[in-house]
């Protein structure tokens, strides 16, 4: 047996997602037993994370290898040449070159929702983490679209049971680009690279847990189908702000060596862009891809 296997133990965060879980080192072998309970802790928190996992790219990729598919992110240039499912998110710049995507999670989102089959989940796991006089900034932000849904009054639920929406990369792209002016704005044309709008339901019932969770996100939902524009519009500014609310919040502050694994059906998330250069922040990451159902 596993030393991994005898100290595994759950430290819930208050409110409705967020956990820890101590004692494991993903250094070392992990058997299957303490492998399942890991994945248990995540359907029902939603959010987890194991401290002090520094792990190379190879074994952050072995590691996410064993919930599933993991997926190989559009974006090239900011994938890692080895293992290429590790995705780089970083404000640093090396040789004039940014090591990984500098504008990552600016919106509230589900990682890459804009394609047919989205992530399931995310490992993501600090190398670096912004600090200065003992203070961490750039914090990850979690609102619980299981919550979200929850709340939302019966009169709204029948309103958005069956509809569906278009999540766009290419609405994304432009958004951040005009925004905070870290990527160029791309014409139609040069944006065609990029993968086209998926349509999915408003409302997702959760694989494992079979909970209703609302999935429509600030950052890629661009239009709801079969409904005129300006009352398309007006929907999702409601539901993204009611999303917004704090009382669905869980804000994980970082330390160096934290592996974060979130249910991207369960949550949505948003980066925490307080911090800038001197300042470094260096993240890897892997997304594992999981059915949409409504
Ligand atoms: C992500 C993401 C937010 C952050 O890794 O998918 O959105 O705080 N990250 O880095
Ligand atoms: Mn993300």
């Amino acid at each position: 047996m596993s030393a991994n296997k005898a100290t595994l133990e759950l430290r819930p965060e208050c409110g409705p997602i967020g956990s820890e879980i101590a004692g494991i080192d993903l250094s070392a072998p992990l058997d299957g037993d303490t492998f399942n309970e890991i994945e248990v802790a995540l359907w029902r928190y939603a959010v987890v994370v194991i401290r002090d996992s520094n792990l190379m790219p190879a074994q952050l990729a072995a590691f996410s290898r064993r919930f599933g598919r993991p997926q190989v992110n559009v974006r090239a240039e900011a994938t890692n040449a080895e293992t290429p499912e590790v995705f780089w998110i970083s404000n640093i710049t090396e040789d004039g070159k940014p090591v990984g995507s500098h504008d990552a999670g600016r919106y509230w989102h589900s990682d890459l929702c804009y394609l047919e089959t989205p992530s399931k989940m995310t490992l993501l796991n600090a190398i670096e983490v912004p600090e200065r006089d003992g203070e961490t900034f750039g914090d990850t932000q979690f609102a619980s679209a299981t919550a979200a849904y929850d709340a939302l009054p019966d009169d709204m639920k029948a309103r958005l049971d069956g509809l569906t929406a278009a999540n766009g990369y290419r609405y994304m792209w432009n958004k951040k680009a005009r925004e905070f002016g870290l990527r160029p704005v791309l014409t139609e044309e040069e944006l065609q690279k990029y993968p086209p709008d998926a349509v999915h339901p408003i409302v997702r019932k959760h694989p494992v847990t079979d909970r209703k969770c609302l999935f429509v996100c600030e950052g890629y939902t661009h239009r709801i189908v079969n409904l005129p524009e300006a009352e398309s519009d007006t929907l999702l500014q409601e539901l993204f702000a009611h999303l917004a609310n704090p009382a669905f919040h869980y804000r994980h502050k970082w330390r160096v060596g934290d592996l974060l694994m979130w249910d991207n059906c369960a949550v949505q998330h948003k980066a925490t862009n307080d911090y800038e250069l001197p300042l470094r922040r260096l993240m890897q990451r892997c997304t594992i891809e999981g059915p949409v159902l409504a």
